[in-house]
């Protein structure tokens, strides 16, 4: 069986689901159910006895150890983590707590664990860290995309956490021989996302007659990847990745925000369109930029295609697309998911204008 962290949040859900819909291999979820947490996205799976859920924290050495003991799994990927940039520049502890505190403490109960297995257990064993391409830093326009080889250079308190996770994990690698793979990826889109990230918000404020909010002059450059892709990409790495080594993922679909949150104003005036008959685009608002905003990100996705012969299967236009008839035919998910905790939020970050 396999440990996977973060289980409950946007991403971690759809690789449990993609995972036991591909295979009988039984898994584990630890996650804390933090306000990104849901068990929602996981009601296709009650009952099915290849999946258990386990309330807790990643920081939770004593929690970890006996899971690990008790399930003893061949495989850990960590999706847990603090993810939102605009809440760590708000609220940067939280993101120093599990990003790199978390991260630590899982790795020492990995170590623990890791050193006790036989020879063959010990030579099969992976310990799979999801990251981001955020680590990088920004962009300048004719930049190259991002390699693996690019310098480390986080910009946010959720970006340094993340690389300072990252740094963690090599470490156990280059010191313990601790067997891990580290991927860093683009922004995933699709089924799921809670809506405090751009698609989905911009999908929920759209069919609520809501402002679209538009950071600075919406010309920041995002690398768009739908998260079943993402997915496929972490199985892949997860089978065949080299212990040690790095691998960028990402669409290859490089866009500014104003041009994704006109496709998707575009789509659901064709699907759902507004009682007044005018376009969604009318709703479009400039509101104040991010602190320290990188203006762009873009991966080169090379290597894992080379060595590991994984591609995306959807394009921009196919996975956009899907990812709006789904909340279309979810408003219930999004009811749940943006009452309470979600509109003090919404307040905190955009004031009046929410
Ligand atoms: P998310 O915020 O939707 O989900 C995070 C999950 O982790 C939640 O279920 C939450 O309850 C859980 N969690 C938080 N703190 C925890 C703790 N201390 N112990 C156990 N569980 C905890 O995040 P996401 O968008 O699904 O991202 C998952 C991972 O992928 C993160 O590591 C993120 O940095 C990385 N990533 C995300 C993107 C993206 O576009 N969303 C892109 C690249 C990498
Ligand atoms: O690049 C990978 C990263 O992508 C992940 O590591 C993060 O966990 C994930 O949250 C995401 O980070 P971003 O900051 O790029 O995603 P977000 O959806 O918050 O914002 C996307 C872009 O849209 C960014 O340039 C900021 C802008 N934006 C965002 C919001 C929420 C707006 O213009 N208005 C908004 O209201």
């Amino acid at each position: 069986m396999i440990l996977v962290t973060g289980g409950a949040g946007f991403i971690g859900s759809n690789f449990v689901l993609d995972w036991l819909a591909q295979s009988d291999e039984p898994v584990v979820n630890l996650d804390a159910l933090t306000y990104a947490g849901n068990l929602e996205n996981l009601a296709s799976l009650q009952g099915d006895q290849r999946h258990v859920f386990v309330q807790g924290d990643i920081g939770d050495f004593a929690l970890v150890a006996g899971l690990l003991a008790k399930h003893r799994p061949r495989a850990i990927v960590n999706f847990a983590a603090e993810s939102h940039v605009d809440r760590s520049i708000h609220g940067p502890e939280d993101f120093v707590q599990t990003n790199i505190v978390g991260s630590f403490r899982l790795l020492e109960a990995t170590r623990a664990y890791w050193g006790c297995l036989d020879a063959t257990e010990k030579a099969a064993f992976r310990f799979l860290h999801v990251s981001t391409d955020e680590v990088y830093g920004s962009l300048a326009k004719d930049d190259p995309p991002f390699s693996e080889t690019n310098r480390y250079e986080p910009n946010s308190p959720y970006s340094a956490s993340k690389a300072a996770s990252d740094h963690l994990v090599r470490a156990y690698h280059h010191t313990y021989g601790l067997p891990v793979l580290t991927t860093n990826c683009s922004n995933n889109y699709g089924p799921y996302h809670f809506p405090e990230k751009l698609i989905p918000l911009v999908i929920h404020n759209a069919l609520a007659g809501k402002p679209l909010p538009i950071y600075g002059d919406g010309q920041q450059v995002r690398d768009w990847l739908y998260v079943k892709d993402h997915c496929s990409a972490i199985r892949r790495v997860l089978a065949a990745g080299r212990p040690g080594e790095t691998y960028n993922v990402g669409g290859w679909n490089e866009k500014p925000n104003l041009d994704v949150v006109h496709t998707l104003c575009a789509i659901l005036d064709e699907l759902s369109p507004r009682p007044d008959g005018k376009p969604y685009r009318e709703q479009i608002t400039y509101v104040t930029d991010r602190p320290g905003h990188d203006r762009r990100y873009a991966i080169d996705a090379g290597k894992i295609e080379r060595e590991l012969g994984w591609k995306p299967a959807e394009t921009f236009e196919t996975g956009i697309r899907k990812t709006v008839r789904w909340y279309l035919d979810n408003q219930a998910w999004v009811a749940n998911v943006t009452s309470g905790a979600y509109r003090d939020w919404v307040g905190k970050q955009y004031g009046a204008q929410s």
